[in-house]
């Protein structure tokens, strides 16, 4: 596909791959696309837009004060998908539960799942910040929170949009890994990084170092090899980034390589982990394989993990191969010493 043309043309394009498309998932990406155009909208006026910025003084399902920012994003993916009838069901970060479409209104055939608002800490500071999605195919007409517990392999689209510098949406359909750029004067996303691939040796490493005396050793170790940078194993310098907006991290490593973790830890075990399976592990670890890299708890393919509750948190550790074998490796040998399962057979 060549660089210039639209989110809308290159889909279109997709569609005519698939005899049998009925260009409905074409419709619901146009209405993803538009939301995501009304939230960097609200996004990039900043302070002057009266209650975008700040605390909405309410809590999610997972003990997380919510910023206004963080409702609003959510109220606009559910307004853009309710009417259209291409979503049977919906998912967010900031819903305790599913969400159904009311009976007024046709149910599609896809399970819409999303984190509306990702990286919210940065908000008030005019720090990156994103939205991220994934699409299912919903198993029935009516659906219920079983439908959505499926293992990322199944996703058939996922993606995310940075609101940085630029706003930019990057997707995958299971075709490569695309990126696009929101040009501002003519309201359309343009692709300006046609098939990402992560480079598979890079020098920089993204991780909450604060968490560390927290860490299990393999991630520890890793960690003390690249902080001996050319005097220890790796033989080469490093350097640390931590934006703290998964988007944001992530999009560096699609465009430069590294690793980014968010590892289980001994503050966040009771839990799972930190980051959550639906509308973040999965949708990134999907754009990530599909660029080349690999995406991992430590011990297992995230993709492959059949998920057992709607918010559930896992570890995530994903990048560059080179790096992500170091990683695996270290927990190889953890695992073994541990009497842990350990999934990664190419280790
Ligand atoms: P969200 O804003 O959707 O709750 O997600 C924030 C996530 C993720 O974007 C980031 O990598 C991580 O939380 C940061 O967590 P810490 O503040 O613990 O570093
Ligand atoms: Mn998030
Ligand atoms: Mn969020």
């Amino acid at each position: 596909m060549q660089i210039g043309t639209t989110l809308s043309q290159y889909l279109i394009e997709e569609q005519r791959q698939h005899p049998t498309a009925t260009g409905e998932f074409t419709m619901l990406m146009n209405d993803i696309e538009v939301a995501c155009k009304q939230i960097a909208a609200a996004v990039k006026k900043g302070q002057l837009a009266p209650n975008v910025l700040g605390s909405a003084g309410t809590g999610n399902i997972q003990g997380e004060e919510q910023k206004n920012l963080d409702i609003i994003a959510n109220k606009l993916f559910l307004q853009n998908n309710v009417w259209r009838g291409h979503v049977a069901a919906m998912c967010s970060e900031e819903m305790d539960e599913i969400y159904q479409i009311p009976p007024e209104y046709p149910r599609g055939k896809y399970l819409l799942i999303f984190d509306p608002l990702d990286g919210s800490s940065n908000i008030d500071i005019n720090g990156p910040i994103g939205t991220i999605f994934s699409i299912l195919r919903s198993p029935s007409p009516n659906p219920v929170e079983e439908d959505f517990l499926r293992p990322g392999v199944e996703q058939i689209c996922a993606g995310y949009v940075l609101y940085g510098s630029a706003t930019m949406m990057v997707i995958t359909t299971g075709h490569g890994t695309h990126g696009f750029t929101l040009d501002p004067d003519i309201g359309e996303f343009i692709l300006t990084h046609a098939d990402m691939k992560i480079p598979e040796t890079a020098s920089e490493y993204s991780i909450n170092h604060s968490n560390r005396r927290e860490w299990e050793a393999p991630v520890l170790e890793y960690v003390k090899a690249r902080e001996a940078g050319k005097n220890g194993v790796c033989k080469k310098n490093y350097t640390l980034r931590w934006v703290g907006a998964m988007v944001m991290d992530v999009h560096r490593i699609l465009l430069r390589g590294g690793m980014f973790s968010y590892p289980i830890d001994e503050r966040t075990r009771a839990q799972g982990g930190r980051l959550r399976i639906l509308y973040e592990a999965n949708p990134m670890a999907f754009l990530v394989e599909q660029a080349g890299g690999i995406a991992s708890t430590g011990y297992q393919r995230i993709l492959d993990i059949k998920p057992t509750k709607l918010h559930q948190r896992i570890p995530v550790m994903l990048g560059s191969k080179n790096e992500l074998y170091d990683l695996l490796k270290a927990h190889k040998k953890y695992a073994l010493e541990n009497n842990l399962e350990f999934h990664h057979k190419e280790i």
